[in-house]
């Protein structure tokens, strides 16, 4: 293991060598870190930690969760701290200091803004949708993209499990009628859930999810995915989507939005449905053609819908904006008796934001230390097994992002093969490719020359060595 010492002039020198470089030069961690990593974790494996962690910094924007920065700072990463987003001068001006940045759906990280990102490696989104950064400009320059997909599949699963009791009971109704002073105590078409028949579109990780739920309900469920999948619990999967529309009570979609999903229920479907049957939508709302489902309602097809997406929805929160200038049929839409509506909120908890933060968080500070790349967005996911700790102390990672173009391999491989590569991992996605690998026998002293001929290749975007 290096000495204080050493790592304080290696520190040196590899600040001279980068600076003003969007490459980054990292080395082992100092020794109070390291032992510390030992006592908690595997102390058979090296910890690959960037050499000086007060070095990196991150910048988080739009009140990203708790969760996240405790892990950064038990990292011992330099974390800035916004609760809301930033003026772009602000931004351009921040973005070019920092490693890392954590945002949710506010910020835009156009190309315009990324130019000014000569540090950036990895960009973090505590959301679920990437659609805010430019993602392929970003890949270009070498910076990794992660969000948090699945985060949220809980909530969303259980909003669903409360919206199909509230429409059997037409509770939404029953609210805003003592809201207004009308007492209307019913029990006509109100039904209890327990031996209804839930049929789910899409059995991915919310519909999975939510079939469980059901079940302890009482619910029968039958789900057709486009995929065969194992069913969980009692549940069975359906042949087509027809026979689903034709035996459930209750219909509930948790595909995602692609060209084959749009307006997958329209006028033949709701048609195939039984009558009084109940339609939920949480997944995307290009899903349900709605000016249909409104005929279906008034036709007395369907009793009741609960939409938690739409087409067109507002940027942000505020009176008047849920109207029919957003989408033209709303007026229609919220005259409805038992249609509950809601703003976007299936995977909006405490919960979710924090596994958000865990997740999210965690990949960031893989990807910094280790270079782990799975899970990333825009990007070749990549990763190595920990290095040995009895291999490490003349072990080096190294992180090469370049240009996917023939040749390139061969000549990083040629430089690499002065020492013995223990393990390497390559993949490459569009016009970017990423290399990992670890080579031992590397004197110390070598380190910079290393750096400086990987550096000196012509298709290399960004590289980083970790030790
Ligand atoms: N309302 C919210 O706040 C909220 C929150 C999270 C996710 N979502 C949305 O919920 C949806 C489902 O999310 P998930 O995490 O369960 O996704 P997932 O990728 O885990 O599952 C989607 C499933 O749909 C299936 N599928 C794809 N096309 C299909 C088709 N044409 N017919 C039938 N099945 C099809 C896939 O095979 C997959 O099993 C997505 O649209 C997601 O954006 C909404």
């Amino acid at each position: 293991m290096a000495s204080a010492q050493q790592i304080q002039d290696l520190q040196a020198t590899f600040e001279k060598a980068t600076l003003g470089s969007t490459n980054t030069v990292s080395s082992s961690p100092n020794e109070s870190f390291l032992l510390k990593q030992m006592q908690k974790k595997d102390a058979t494996v090296k910890q690959l930690k960037p050499f000086s962690t007060e070095d990196i910094k991150i910048l988080l924007l739009e009140n990203v969760n708790q969760t996240a920065i405790d892990i950064f700072n038990e990292q011992g990463y330099q974390v800035e701290f916004h609760k809301s987003s930033l003026p772009e001068e602000e931004l351009i001006e921040k973005i070019s200091k920092v490693h890392a940045i954590g945002i949710r759906s506010k910020t835009k990280l156009s190309e315009k803004i990324l130019k000014h990102a000569t540090n950036l490696q990895v960009i973090g989104c505590f959301c679920i949708g990437t659609n805010q950064v430019d993602l392929e400009y970003a890949a270009s320059k070498g910076i990794a993209v992660f969000n948090s997909p699945f985060s949220n599949s809980r909530s969303v699963a259980e909003l669903v499990i409360a919206e199909i009791i509230s429409l059997a009971r037409q509770l939404g109704d029953r609210s805003i009628e003592l809201h207004t002073g009308t007492w209307n105590k019913v029990s006509a078409k109100c039904w209890e859930v327990r031996g209804k028949t839930l049929g789910i579109v899409g059995y991915g990780h919310i519909g999975s999810q939510l079939s469980v739920l059901a079940e302890a309900l009482g619910m029968k469920v039958l789900y057709y995915d486009v995929q065969m999948i194992m069913a969980l619990g009692n549940s069975k999967q359906v042949p087509t989507l027809t026979e689903l529309l034709n035996r459930a009570d209750f219909i509930t979609l948790h595909v995602p939005e692609t060209a084959e999903t749009k307006n997958l229920l329209s006028t033949p479907q709701f048609a195939a449905m039984k009558t009084g049957a109940y339609v939920i939508n949480a997944s995307r709302g290009t899903v349900i053609d709605i000016p249909a489902l409104i005929a279906a309602m008034k036709s007395g097809k369907i009793a009741g819908s609960a939409l938690d997406v739409y087409p067109q929805e507002p940027a942000k929160n505020g009176a008047g904006l849920f109207s029919n200038e957003l989408n033209p049929w709303i007026s229609e839409l919220v005259s409805l008796r038992n249609v509950i509506l809601t703003p976007h909120i299936g995977g909006s908890t405490e919960e979710a934001q924090s596994a958000i933060g865990v997740e999210v968080g965690t990949a960031l500070s893989k990807y910094i230390n280790e270079g782990a790349s799975v899970g990333a967005v825009n990007f070749p996911e990549v990763a190595l097994r920990a290095l040995d700790l009895e291999k490490a102390n003349n072990s080096v990672r190294v992180l090469y992002i370049h240009q996917n173009v023939p040749g390139v391999l061969k000549i990083v491989n040629n430089i690499l093969g002065n020492y013995n590569i223990d393990k390497q991992f390559t993949d490459s996605q569009g016009e970017i490719a990423y290399l990992i690998a670890d080579i031992s026998g590397v004197d110390h002293a070598d380190i910079k020359s290393l750096y400086d001929q990987l550096n000196d290749t012509q298709y290399k975007i960004s590289i980083r060595l970790l030790y």
